[in-house]
């Protein structure tokens, strides 16, 4: 199994701590994030990129809980924000309008000037957008995210680049959008790009930036490039996970050449989301039956599709965990939950651990995308948070209930 928990004694520990006893404590669904483990990813992340200006911003949407955003930024993470409310989330956490990126395709013209007005850095999606700064800000300096025609990501919801895509200035109109930055005096002084999310392949974020870089030459007035998140984590035994300390070598190589030919040493930034998170959390149920059907045995949880809907939404694999007996005798099974939808599934057909009535089944690799997409669909609550940290545990966030 994944090797970021303890088993001890045939047990799931988060940290320290039994993770049948914390849902003893405070109740399941519930989810539980160890704050060794995020420092743990920062760090791996921020240690491997040595390009001497590179900003990290979190991007908060993987995990928007206050104390994980407070956790990052203590670790000094800046913060990538993608709608006014999450910009509001980083004032409120204490991030200076500088420490913040935002980008977002359809954004209204009210919500361009409220941004502007707070002066957020915004990479701006499209030539709308970057018509409306004019309107609202002429003579000042602006960022453009630049759909170079590559995408990538673990599923095609995911992939952000290419002509599919919705996001970003398409390359072929990077002269009209200087044409119009012209015509209202603003200066482009910075691009952005972010192809996907769940890259797994160091080769394509390698070749991504180099084209952002190409691009760049036709910029002679830029201060930074964002080459946007996407760094991926392993969620099965049998992927290949990125080997960030030589990826890292290679981005800060890459940088440091681009920056000779450039003439000057620009800012870089990234904006990794579940690279920092996703393996710290874990989603920990209850097992309410277990119904054996003449052909398929359906294990059925407390939990739902509105509290973690990658699997229902991707068909995403995330490993399955019997807390109380990690190892032991296994059947073929699927994992189902308590909403009235037939995607409504956390495995389907994979050999795992019996489970009855009364077990705690814990999905591994919740701590990105997880609680963050959850809803109240079928009036189900959004479960408890907890923060492990080493022997202690605390509730971060009240289970809400409509
Ligand atoms: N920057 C921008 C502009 C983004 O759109 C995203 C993610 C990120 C940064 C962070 O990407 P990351 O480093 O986390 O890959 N719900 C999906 C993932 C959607 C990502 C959306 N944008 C999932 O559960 O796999």
């Amino acid at each position: 199994m994944s090797n970021n928990f303890t088993i001890i004694n045939n047990k799931l520990h988060i940290g320290n701590i039994l993770a049948e006893q914390l849902v003893q404590e405070f109740g399941s669904p519930l989810y539980v994030y160890d704050a060794s483990i995020i420092k743990q990813r920062f760090t791996d992340l921020t240690s491997s990129i040595l390009y001497p200006k590179t900003i990290f911003h979190y991007a908060c949407k993987a995990n928007s809980n206050l104390e994980i955003i407070r956790l990052l930024k203590a670790q000094g993470a800046h913060i990538e924000t993608v709608s006014p409310r999450e910009v509001e989330i980083a004032f409120h956490v204490g991030y200076k309008p500088e420490e913040i990126v935002f980008t977002c395709s359809n954004l209204s013209y009210d919500e361009l000037a409220w941004l502007i007005g707070n002066d957020v850095l915004v990479n701006l999606d499209s030539l709308t957008q970057l018509r409306r700064w004019g309107e609202i800000k002429s003579g000042s300096s602006v960022s453009l995210r630049i759909n170079q025609g590559i995408g990538a990501g673990h599923h095609e919801h995911t992939i952000t680049g290419g002509i599919q895509s919705k996001f970003g200035i398409d390359r072929e109109q990077v002269q009209e959008a200087q044409k119009i930055a012209k015509q209202y005096d603003l200066q482009i002084r910075g691009l952005h790009q972010h192809i996907g999310s769940g890259i797994l392949d160091e080769r394509i974020f390698l070749l991504a930036m180099e084209k952002l870089l190409e691009t760049a030459m036709q910029f002679p007035d830029l201060e930074y490039l964002d080459f946007g998140g996407g760094f991926g984590v392993r969620y099965h035994k049998d992927e290949q996970a990125l080997e960030i300390a030589s990826l890292g070598k290679k981005i800060t190589k890459l940088l440091n050449a681009f920056m000779k030919s450039y003439g000057k040493e620009l800012v870089v930034r990234f904006e990794p989301g579940r690279f920092f998170v996703a393996e710290s959390g874990v989603l920990l149920t209850t097992v309410v039956e277990v119904k054996r059907n003449p052909h398929k045995t359906f294990v059925g949880i407390n939990a739902g599709m509105n509290q973690l809907m990658r699997q229902a939404m991707y068909g995403a694999y995330q490993e399955i965990v019997h807390a109380g007996s990690v190892k032991g005798e296994e059947e073929q099974v699927s994992v189902v939950g308590n909403i009235c939808e037939s995607a409504d599934f956390f495995a389907r057909e994979q050999l795992l651990p019996t489970f009855s009535e009364g077990d705690v089944l814990a999905i591994l690799d919740s701590g990105a995308y997880g609680y963050s997409m959850s809803s109240n669909y079928n009036a189900r609550s959004q479960p408890a948070e907890i923060l492990v940290d080493g022997d202690s545990a605390r509730l971060i966030r009240k289970e809400y209930v409509v």
